[in-house]
């Protein structure tokens, strides 16, 4: 982690950093920054039994592509090396299973993947399985429309649990995309990972970045109340050519299915969500302002009450009184997306910029007008959340306060209500203001017709 004043690039631990009072207190779980460890520096999980592991979905959170740094199956290997044997890979795209398959039974990793069975769904693997090849864990990274529920076909939580009691669970971000009449299935799904003591944690991985962690930990060190939060995510629209994502009903929306990262960040730091102060505003695809120029896929195809918003903008007021802010822009052309999130509290300022790719930190302090500035070069977010999901699992640490899942379904469930919400409170929005506009126009009319 290195650090400078604005421009200079001396580096230094910053005063109110004592590791020993990281994680003392917490409204939601933290880890102390300094025990972030990136992939190349960490130590291979200890022991010699094999750790079996089962993937659901062979897409590209689980095995990496161009679209960014995610690919779970590669953290997996460095994090229990030798040890990690995938028992099965679940994907009704079988063809797409056996070509990654193929590709790392190409490499090094071959000993993790050899004795892989790929499957079209998790009833198939129940049936199929023997005793020996039960999973430590299920790793799901299947789209999020097929989960999250109770209902069949949609339920794998349930069956996971059901069949394997006691097995630990990843599941990717956003918890589900089904209609919103549905919220109360993910919160089914959740009471029962709760009430069963299931280890779950939920791909809401920027919580393990080193900066959110020490933007963390100077709130619990200083003793702050969060005042503000305010979230910006600018996507690179023409980078994005699945027609899916463009699609409200098939994706939920952006704010849903992407920003679902940022809202879960401010909740992170805001606080609980009074939701019913949820208010938001978007500017729509039939808009002059929301006229883009660089669309990859065609959008005369996707029914027009379907479309996306261009900008999406909302504030809400949380528990503590705190107020947030998020804003959704898919305006950026080029690959590059522009997102950041500012925290306030009394005498500080906290900022994170592009989290995803290069974080940097920029921090103001009482006693200073200017912010200390802090990068974090070699962090790995992705790794951190596998290492922490391991360790919970084999529970190794003698200090119970070193690995921790930060984002658990219970908490996802709550970032996915707070989503729909804005998505809920920009539509009725708009629709206030077309029925306005209707209203103002037969208003016109009627006086024309009686003048
Ligand atoms: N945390 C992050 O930054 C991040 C990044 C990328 C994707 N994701 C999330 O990961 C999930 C998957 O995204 P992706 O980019 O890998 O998608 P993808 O389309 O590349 O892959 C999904 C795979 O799941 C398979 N699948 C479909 N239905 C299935 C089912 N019922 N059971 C098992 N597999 C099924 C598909 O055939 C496909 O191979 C999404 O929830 C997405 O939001 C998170």
């Amino acid at each position: 982690m290195a650090s400078s004043r604005r421009g200079s690039a001396r580096s230094r631990r910053p005063s109110d950093m004592d590791p020993r009072r990281a994680s003392q207190s917490s409204r939601r779980p933290s880890i102390d920054p300094w025990r972030l460890i990136p992939m190349d520096k960490a130590i291979q999980s200890p022991g010699s039994n094999d750790f079996n592991v089962v993937f659901v979905g062979a897409g590209n959170i689980m095995f990496g592509s161009d679209e960014g740094p995610w690919n779970h199956s590669f953290r997996f290997e460095h994090k229990l090396g030798p040890r990690l044997k995938v028992v099965a890979l679940i994907d009704p795209a079988v063809e797409r299973a056996r070509s990654v398959l193929k590709k790392k039974c190409d490499s090094f990793v071959i000993s993790a993947y050899q004795d892989t069975r790929v499957y079209k769904s998790v009833e198939e693997f129940i049936k199929n399985m023997s005793p020996r090849e039960k999973p430590r864990a299920v790793i799901i990274g299947s789209p999020p429309m097929f989960r999250g529920t109770t209902l069949p076909g949609r339920d794998i939580e349930m069956q996971i649990m059901a069949h394997f009691p006691g097995v630990a669970m990843f599941i990717e971000k956003p918890i589900a995309t089904g209609p919103k009449s549905e919220l109360e299935e993910a919160f089914k799904v959740s009471k029962y990972i709760t009430d069963n003591n299931v280890i779950c944690s939920v791909g809401y991985m920027l919580r393990y970045l080193k900066a959110v962690q020490m933007m963390k930990q100077i709130i619990e060190e200083n003793n702050l109340t969060v005042m503000t939060t305010i979230a910006r995510y600018a996507c690179a629209y023409e980078a994005i050519a699945k027609p899916e994502w463009w699609d409200k009903s098939k994706s939920a929306g952006p704010v849903i299915e992407q920003g679902t990262h940022f809202c879960d960040l401010s909740r992170y730091f805001g606080g609980e969500v009074d939701i019913s102060t949820v208010s938001a505003h978007s500017l729509e695809w039939d808009e002059n302002a929301g006229h883009l120029s660089k669309m990859t896929i065609d959008e005369s195809k996707i029914p027009p009450e379907n479309r996306i918003p261009r900008v999406t903008s909302a504030t809400w007021k949380y528990d503590s009184g705190a107020v947030g802010s998020f804003t959704h822009v898919v305006a950026l052309q080029g690959t590059n997306y522009s997102c950041e999130l500012e925290i306030y509290a009394d005498g500080y300022s906290m900022k994170l910029v592009n989290p995803y790719v290069q974080p940097v930190l920029y921090v103001r302090k009482p006693g200073d007008d200017f912010e200390q500035t802090y990068r974090f070069p070699d962090d790995d977010p992705f790794f951190s959340e596998v290492s922490n999901l391991i360790d919970v699992i084999e529970d190794i640490e003698e200090d119970p306060e070193a690995a921790q899942i930060l984002s658990s379904f219970e908490d996802a469930c709550k970032t996915y209500e707070l989503t729909w919400a804005i998505r809920q409170a920009s539509e009725r929005s708009r629709q206030q203001k077309l029925d306005a506009s209707k209203a103002a126009a037969d208003k016109q009319k009627v006086k024309q017709a009686s003048a």
